[in-house]
């Protein structure tokens, strides 16, 4: 099963919308006819109306970082799904190890936010990923099953389709320390067999999973040369354009 791959970069809360344009105008040219993978900014929502007309047209999909789950409401500081659609977004990052650390957000809520993503007709990105204390104390498999479970209750095959999942172990995010391309695959093959398990084997094989932390120009080759590696979610390495889309042509 060949699956496109999907570079993402996350600029969590950087640039300017100036800032922003800049990078979208030195961007495009160097990714133009660049069909092999599948390409995605995520912005910050105050950016969004400037990122997303600057991109249409063109091959790069425009998300946001974080969605709330309700249509809308008294939710002082959210951004709801209508929102992000009325302004062209596709893609939704959800549940990113950031909002769980500082913001905390649960595998229940990051259930309600996919059920809602999904309903919508966006393109989840559903996050996950252990803590060094975790991994050390041997527990990255138990960890990851129970966050692919509860971030998946109950979602039903059919519905899966779109789903896509970054693996970010939350040790290599901004530490400039990489998983391993071996210690990556191996979280990968868990992850996708925990989503046979749930979902069934096609929907498992066809599930794009995405690698971050710590994605480089120099590393993203060995990292994308595994066999359960589908993408990357980039975050200090997408801020620039000549490093990101040097990543994006890997
Ligand atoms: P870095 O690439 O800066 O480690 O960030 C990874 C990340 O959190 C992407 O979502």
């Amino acid at each position: 099963m060949s699956r496109k791959a999907l570079i993402a970069a996350n600029w969590k809360m950087y640039k300017t919308p100036a800032e922003a344009l800049a990078f979208v105008d030195a961007f495009l040219p160097l990714v133009t006819g660049h069909t092999r993978d599948e390409i995605a900014l995520f912005p910050s929502p105050v950016l969004l109306p400037t990122v997303i007309p600057a991109c249409k047209g063109s091959n790069i999909a425009v998300g946001a970082q974080n969605i709330h789950f309700a249509e809308e409401g008294a939710y002082t500081g959210e951004t709801s799904i209508g929102q992000l659609k009325a302004l062209g977004g596709t893609h939704v990052l959800i549940g990113h190890s950031e909002r769980r650390q500082y913001f905390c957000e649960t595998d229940e809520i990051v259930n309600k936010k996919l059920h809602a993503a999904l309903k919508a007709g966006l393109i989840p990105v559903v996050c996950i990923g252990e803590v060094l204390q975790e991994r050390e104390a041997g527990k990255t498999s138990d960890v990851l099953k129970t966050q692919v479970t509860g971030a998946f209750a109950g979602i039903t095959p059919e519905a899966a389709e779109p789903i896509v999942i970054a693996y970010e172990p939350v040790w290599a995010i901004g530490t400039g320390k990489t998983a391993t391309p071996e210690i990556a695959e191996d979280a990968h093959r868990t992850i996708r067999a925990e989503v046979a398990k749930l979902l069934g084997a096609n929907v498992a094989s066809s599930m794009r999973i995405l690698y971050g932390g710590s994605v480089k120009p120099d590393n993203v080759t060995a990292l994308m040369a595994q066999e359960d590696i589908d993408g990357a979610l980039v975050g200090g390495a997408s801020l620039k354009p000549e490093s990101f889309s040097a990543i994006a042509k890997y």
